[in-house]
């Protein structure tokens, strides 16, 4: 679609969706996360920030199935309440309820689409991620990633190669949750499920995102499984050839811009709002919503056990706001015991997050970011209030680790045979360095957040083939090769 044919007017609806999108309305809300102004879930333009200039949080009541229907009375009751206000059921009837659904294989039905969510790792969990009909998600589905058991007492028989990991951080119980598992390679797919499911709802004529390169990989997916015009904005030259290649292949109009990705988002928001195009970064907070299911998934695969801590990478923040959002709820509703602690770990040259810790959050930081973790590479992140309150209420902290040990970490986790791109190696880095500073016990059950494939990016820290490099096609020649690689 030509950019002139996308008016203010983004939004379509029609009468199909109208009473869906008037009972979204009034059954969540969006919370100023700065000044705590409430605002309807969905409007006649989708809104972004609060007046004040905040970001926003969606706040909705949860409706386990075996409950009545909410009325019209308790929807709007759940406008003005607060989640903790809201009434919890009994955590084990939640438990109950999602391992009921998870055993259901990842199979696409016949001919409807009528169990898939319950196969998505992120619909599974619909009642605490967003009261939408089935009908509207757009799902390939995502989740159902692996939760590798890889400290030095919990990895078993036959790992050896994966315990050299729980050695390196030095834990006993370490597990590493894969996010490069997901459809495109990177936990993005959990937020954009739900993002492009609204965009769905609400008629959107076109999506868009700024992106170091899973955010844009992941929408340009979703966006070409809907049919819907995708434009992604790239700072130049600063992402990586995997993550690029899948854009460009999806088909994305992909706009490569000169400066970084703060620039980029600064210019994405501007773009979506004066065209009129749904935005699909995480300042949309219906993404946050969706990557919520990263936290409901590994308390789940571990049997509802809450580890002490959660380990991940962190950059504009939109992950470790949901993840923490995600163990904030499920305490409250009864799923689980305690509240992990949160370690949200930047690189050295993309630090502003670990500033603004280090001086007690007493004020907001911005730098001009630099760091090899490209997906990380992020000066002023724009979940920043959010993810404070993460680290504030769950006791947790935040660490940084520079480039070499990033690179070093990386290593690891790819010789183990488990592999990941290099912002997620920044996990063990923080695991390891908050363990030697004795922050992180050594006996304490630990999960870290691998984010995004090994094949994301074939460069960085990864050793490239020789050109010119070839042998002979004779067994002489294969043994002179591995001479000094294996006795045999
Ligand atoms: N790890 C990977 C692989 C990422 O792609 C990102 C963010 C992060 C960690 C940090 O997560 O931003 O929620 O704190 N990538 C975004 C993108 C910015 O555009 O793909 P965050």
């Amino acid at each position: 679609m030509p950019m002139a044919a996308m008016n203010s007017a983004s939004l379509q609806s029609n009468q199909s969706n109208s009473n869906v999108i008037s009972q979204l309305a009034t059954s969540v809300s969006l919370r100023c996360v700065e000044c705590a102004a409430l605002y309807p879930g969905v409007g006649d333009r989708p809104r972004y920030r609060c007046d004040c200039g905040g970001v926003l949080d969606v706040e909705a009541a949860f409706h386990h199935p075996m409950q009545q229907e909410p009325s019209l009375q308790a929807g709007f009751e759940a406008l003005m309440a607060s989640e903790s206000d809201v009434k919890a059921l009994a955590g084990a009837q939640w438990r109950q309820l999602f391992d009921e659904r998870a055993p259901l294989p990842p199979l696409w039905p016949v001919n409807v689409d009528t169990r898939l969510p319950d196969s998505s790792g992120v619909w599974r969990y619909r009642e605490l991620i967003l009261p939408v009909p089935e009908q509207y998600i757009v799902s390939r589905p995502e989740g159902n990633t692996s939760l590798y058991p890889v400290g030095r007492a919990n990895c078993g028989n036959h790992r050896a190669g994966h315990r050299q990991i729980g050695h390196y951080a030095g834990l006993d119980r370490f597990f590493l949750k894969h996010e490069g598992e997901n459809p495109t390679g990177s936990f993005k797919d959990r937020g954009m499920t739900v993002g492009v499911t609204m965009a769905n709802l609400l008629g959107a004529r076109a999506v868009a995102c700024a992106s170091t390169g899973n955010t844009s990989a992941s929408l340009a997916s979703y966006a070409a499984q809907l049919g819907l015009p995708c434009i992604v904005f790239l700072p130049a030259a600063h992402v990586a050839g995997g993550k690029l290649a899948q854009s460009l292949a999806y088909g994305a109009i992909t706009i490569q811009i000169e400066g970084d990705f703060d620039d980029a988002m600064r210019l994405v928001e501007q773009v979506c709002n004066e065209l009129g195009i749904f935005l699909l970064n995480s300042l949309n907070p219906f993404r946050i919503e969706g990557q919520k299911a990263i936290g409901f998934e590994v308390l789940q695969q571990l049997d509802w056990q809450a580890p002490d801590w959660l380990v991940l990478p962190a950059g504009n923040l939109g992950n470790t706001s949901a993840i923490g959002k995600a163990f904030r709820q499920a305490y409250q509703l009864g799923l689980i015991a305690h509240l992990p602690r949160v370690a949200a770990i930047q690189a050295t040259g993309a630090n502003p997050f670990y500033r603004a810790f280090v001086s007690g959050f007493s004020h907001r930081e911005r730098v001009q970011a630099q760091t090899i973790a490209t997906a990380i590479k992020i000066g002023d992140p724009v979940s920043y209030t959010r993810a404070r309150q993460v680290i504030e209420e769950s006791n947790g902290v935040v660490e940084e680790v520079t480039d070499e040990e990033i690179l070093a970490a990386k290593t690891v986790i790819d010789r183990s045979g488990i592999g990941c791109e290099p912002a997620s190696a920044a996990t063990l880095a923080g695991a390891r360095k908050l363990v030697e500073r004795g922050i992180i016990k050594r006996d304490e059950r630990v999960v870290g957040i691998l984010t995004g494939n090994l094949l994301k990016d074939s460069q960085t820290g990864i050793p490239q083939p020789k050109q010119g490099n070839a042998i002979a096609a004779s067994i002489e020649a294969v043994k002179r090769a591995i001479a000094n690689e294996i006795s045999l």
